[in-house]
């Protein structure tokens, strides 16, 4: 059964792995990470000139589709992609996600919510559902790209936190659902990555610069996007339901439980209870 395999090696030499959000930054380097094992990649993308480039870089063992992850008939063509390339898929790395920009959730668009949620969770549920039919017949594994906000959500960015913690779930009811069809599945829960996305939330904009500055720098500081890939590959050749990356957010995710009772601490900067005020005038 899958749900008892962790610990057990699984080699990624030679297994099909398909990646959504592989055009840029942690889901790039995924693609690598993974190639550089000997693993045949499938790099998607709703970026098809960012895949297209690094399909080209990482040569035959690689191919590329534009996809968007919010709609089925392109996760299902990148299914096809993988079966025709490389014979089938072992496995299925659901990593595209995107960041709202800052703002408050009462004055936030619905839209906006609806659009981070379609993205970040109901595109995984996409990449999931096209694949797992493939996946049963390699008796694959399904890695979940998530975020340590599931448990420690911040204010001004609700629409991120919220898919998150719909993606812990998810991948721990599809874990246990799949599990007597040989498939595992896998989620890392990612701190702070130096991505792009990174960037747009916490550098470009003066209230995530405040935001970030409430952070101790054991947990401010940015992993780079390769040693979170080479995290996420460990990860998956132990087919591990859970890895907190970087590991200074390990206690809290154990500490999980209390966090919601300190929350009010948080309020206690002024430098924060400032910047959203500002946010909020907006
Ligand atoms: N960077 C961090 O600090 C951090 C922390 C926790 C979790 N994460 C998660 O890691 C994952 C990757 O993020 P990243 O930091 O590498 O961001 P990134 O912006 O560098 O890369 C995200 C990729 O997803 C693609 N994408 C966006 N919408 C898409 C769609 N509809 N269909 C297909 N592809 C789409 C983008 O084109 C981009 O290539 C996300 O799920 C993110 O939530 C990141």
């Amino acid at each position: 059964m899958g749900i008892f395999r962790r610990g057990a090696s699984y080699d990624l030499d030679g297994r099909r792995v398909l990646i959504t959000g592989a055009g840029n930054g942690i889901g790039a380097e995924l693609a690598r990470s993974c190639h550089a094992r000997g693993a045949k990649v499938v790099a998607v993308d709703i970026d098809a000139d960012a895949v297209a480039r690094l399909a080209t870089e990482l040569g035959p063992r690689a191919v590329s589709a534009r996809a968007d992850v919010t709609a089925p008939e392109d996760m299902r063509a990148a299914t096809e992609l993988a079966l025709e390339s490389f014979g089938g898929l072992d496995v299925v790395i659901a990593n595209a996600g995107v960041t709202p920009d800052p703002g408050m959730l009462r004055s936030t668009d619905p839209a906006v919510v609806r659009r981070v949620i379609d993205i970040n969770v109901f595109g995984v549920l996409h990449t999931v559902q096209t694949a797992t039919d493939a996946l049963a017949a390699s008796g694959g594994h399904v890695q979940i790209t998530g975020s340590c906000s599931a448990f420690m959500p911040g204010p001004g960015g609700a629409a991120y936190m919220m898919s998150k913690a719909a993606l812990e779930s998810l991948a721990r009811s599809l874990r246990l659902e799949v599990a007597g069809s040989g498939i595992s599945v896998g989620i890392a829960m990612l701190g702070m990555i130096d991505t792009s996305l990174a960037a747009k939330t916490l550098d470009d904009d003066p209230y995530g610069q405040t935001l970030g500055a409430q952070l101790p720098s054991v947990l401010s500081s940015r992993m780079s996007p390769h040693d979170a890939a080479e995290a996420i590959c460990g990860q998956i050749e132990k087919r591990a339901a859970r890895k907190v990356i970087p590991t200074p957010w390990l206690p809290l995710d154990l500490a999980r439980g209390a966090l919601p009772y300190l929350e009010g601490l948080t309020l206690k900067s002024k430098d924060l209870a400032r910047a959203l005020a500002e946010l909020d005038a907006r």
